[in-house]
């Protein structure tokens, strides 16, 4: 099988290219270099460099013919949506709708499109959230992901096109951009080993920092291959159903290090959700996945990784 991975040069599309291509699958990526870099784009995959929302990408459709698109693109960053709105929908509102009409255009087989668990759900004592928790999203990326779980139904519905969501948690592991503003693990990690001191945002009210859902990036490949082939039509969440304070994620992370300093306090920036964790059993029942690296493997495995 042909697949086209958009955001392939990324953190979490390059893993992705990785599980296809072991699997024996030809991969494509397509990528505009914006957050991505060459480096992680496997030496067997075959790169276009390329923004999602241009012309070019009917031709790389004409060229390659994929049978499965898994979109991986899109800008990332809560917080820059917040400061910038316009730019966030630029990409994954209008880039994703270019994507959909050429995916319909040449009769794609499958999109597996990327969204988000806890940026959709807002903050809610509904936790571990299902899936059937209604949507709001209090960032423009929450939107704009909402957005374009609505549209794929459309394009479901009135074209045939065949999809899956996949929401996932908060991703970490090897190769996550630790320059960015998205990205703890690898914020905290690499901060340590430049010898400085992290961070922990959290509220007034609950110094212990936010509560999230950390799912490891070799898992999330794993379930992009399983719905491959499973979950027509469905919306799943990807994530470990398990809880962790950023404070706890610091200690757990500053474990790895000799004499870790204390870390410094900062406020919640805009858009930062209280808390997030996604129930998982629609996703152990439709695509028979379930995570199988717990964070403090995970942890090592990054650590090592960026030492
Ligand atoms: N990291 C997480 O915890 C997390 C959580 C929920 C959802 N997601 C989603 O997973 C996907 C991958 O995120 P990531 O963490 O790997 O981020 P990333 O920034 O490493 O990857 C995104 C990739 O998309 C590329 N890109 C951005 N805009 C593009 C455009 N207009 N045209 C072509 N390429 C473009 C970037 O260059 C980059 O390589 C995104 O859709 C993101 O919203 C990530």
């Amino acid at each position: 099988m042909k697949v086209l991975i958009t955001g392939g040069a990324g953190f979490i599309g390059s893993h992705v290219a990785d599980a296809y291509l072991r699997a024996g699958h030809e991969v494509v990526i397509a990528d505009n270099l914006s957050t991505g870099n060459t480096d992680n784009i496997p030496a067997k995959a075959k790169f276009y460099l390329l923004d999602i929302g241009s012309q070019e990408l009917d031709k790389l459709f004409e060229l390659e013919k994929p049978e499965i698109v898994d979109h991986h693109a899109a800008q990332i960053s809560v917080t820059a949506s917040t400061r910038d709105p316009m730019q966030d929908a630029r990409v994954n509102a209008l880039g994703l709708l270019n994507l959909l009409e050429t995916c319909v255009r040449h009769r794609i087989g499958k999109l597996i499109f990327i969204s988000t668990g806890g940026a959709i759900y807002g903050d809610t004592e509904d936790m571990p959230t299902p899936e059937g928790h209604p949507p709001q999203p209090v960032s423009p990326y929450g939107i704009h992901k909402s957005l374009g779980e609505q549209y794929l139904r459309f394009y479901g519905a009135q074209h045939g096109l065949h999809y899956t969501v996949l929401r996932y948690a908060n991703v970490y592991g090897p190769r996550q951009n630790p320059l960015g503003e998205a990205g703890v693990v690898s914020i905290f990690i690499n901060t340590l080993l430049k010898g400085q001191t992290p961070t922990v945002f959290a509220y007034p009210d609950e110094p212990e920092g936010m509560l999230r859902d950390y799912v490891y990036v070799e898992d999330v490949a794993a379930a992009n291959l399983a719905a491959a082939d499973k979950g027509g039509g469905e919306l799943i969440n990807i994530g470990t159903g398990l809880t962790t304070t950023t404070g706890a994620l610091y200690r757990a992370i500053a474990s790895f290090f000799e004499h870790p300093p204390e870390p410094k306090r900062g406020e919640a920036r805009p858009g930062d959700l209280r808390r997030s964790c996604l129930n998982i059993e629609k996703a152990e029942k439709v695509l028979a996945w379930k995570p199988s690296v717990d964070l403090k493997e995970g942890l090592s495995r990054t650590v090592n990784f960026f030492s």
